[in-house]
């Protein structure tokens, strides 16, 4: 008797349950849409985060609405203000200006649309609730340091050798409109000032500030047209000896300019190039020892925070994050969740990118 009345209570709940998930499922039928604002197709690893955040969410039965704004600013914000005119129940959104989101993100407040910054802090709001990233300090402070490595003046282990140089160097930076580009620059700067200050290394060009050496939507011809004059000048009777470059889609440009200009050859060994993004083609570079380094990000586990994020927020939950001090967006402290990023050369690529399943060889060549 007392079994089944137990049982008649638990049905009794159950039905309730089971009335209140459908009344909720079916006044908020659009809240299922997730909106996913990337800033270009132009380089694999935007590819690969659209691919896999839009993967992840529909595998958790969202519908997704992936766009890609092509670097154009006007542009993100027309897709960003569609995803809440179409009742998005949440934001994931890699900013191509980090600064110019403001007034679209304040509509999608007004609308309860909870926005997941990705990848790039979005600033100068309080409309974002959370910051899904990689800790970029770290990937200027690797850039630099596999930088140091690569001209012997790091040993494998990271230890200074005491190699006293004069090297020369050029630097480059990314996108001034981008926050992690000062960022990237920072945490290599950081390595690489006593260096400068030692005289190890010398930028051969006295470009060092960041307005001059940035590059303008991470444009990696803007970058290598930058690059060529200084090699026909400064460089016109000695050689570059290394590059810091702050990504793949730059690095690559420049890989070129630096052969046009009988980079790659006996006289003229490659200087010692730095990436991020282990993009395919900077990958392909690495391996016919043309780019000395890349950063390794994996954007599988960047998608799977900015997607537990996504569903917390939807659930009412807190996302879990493990930075709470870092990203300052210009009007709060966003909490945030860093991945840790990692330095691939040649010697640790197959390991690193094939021995994951993030690449095939084949894919590499
Ligand atoms: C940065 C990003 C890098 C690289 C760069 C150019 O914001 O963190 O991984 O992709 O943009 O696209």
């Amino acid at each position: 008797m007392r079994r089944a009345r137990i049982g008649a209570a638990a049905a009794a709940l159950l039905v309730a349950a089971a009335a209140l998930a459908g009344c909720a499922s079916g006044a908020t039928a659009t809240k299922q849409i997730v909106g996913v604002a990337m800033p270009t197709t132009t380089s694999d690893r935007w590819v690969n985060d659209g691919k896999n955040v839009a993967a992840q969410l529909r595998a958790l039965g969202r519908t997704v609405d992936l766009k890609y704004a092509e670097d154009d600013v006007p542009t993100q914000v027309a897709q960003i203000q569609a995803m809440i005119d179409e009742g998005a129940g949440a934001l994931v959104v890699g900013a191509i200006d980090g600064t110019a989101l403001k007034d679209v993100l304040a509509k999608a407040a007004a609308a309860n649309i909870p926005v997941v910054s990705y990848d790039r802090l979005i600033r100068d709001t309080p409309d974002i609730a959370y910051y899904a990233t990689f800790d970029n300090a770290l990937v200027g402070a690797q850039q630099a340091d596999s930088l140091l490595e690569g001209l012997g003046v790091l040993d494998a282990k990271g230890a200074d050798t005491h190699v006293t140089g004069p090297f020369l160097i050029e630097l480059i930076a990314g996108s001034p409109d981008d926050n992690n580009a000062t960022v990237f620059f920072q945490g290599a700067m950081k390595v690489l000032q006593p260096y400068l200050d030692a005289g190890v290394l010398v930028v051969g060009s006295g470009q060092t500030d960041f307005a001059t050496i940035a590059t303008p939507k991470w444009n990696g011809d803007t970058a290598a047209q930058r690059l060529g004059p200084i090699l026909d000048t400064v460089y016109a009777n000695k050689r570059v000896d290394a590059v810091l470059a702050p990504a793949d889609i730059i690095s690559v440009p420049v890989l070129e300019v630096l052969r046009s200009h009988g980079y790659g050859t006996a006289d003229k060994p490659w200087p010692v190039v730095t990436g991020q993004d282990a993009d395919i083609p900077a990958v392909k570079a690495l391996i016919a020892g043309e780019q000395h380094s890349t950063i390794y990000k994996d954007t599988r586990q960047l998608a799977e925070v900015a997607v537990s994020m996504v569903e917390s927020l939807l659930k009412g939950e807190e996302p879990e994050t493990n930075d709470n001090a870092s990203y300052d967006n210009g009007v709060k402290v966003v909490p945030s969740y860093l991945l840790k990023p990692q330095v691939v050369t040649k010697a640790n690529y197959a390991d690193v990118l094939v021995g994951s399943g993030y690449y095939t060889q084949q894919e590499l060549g």
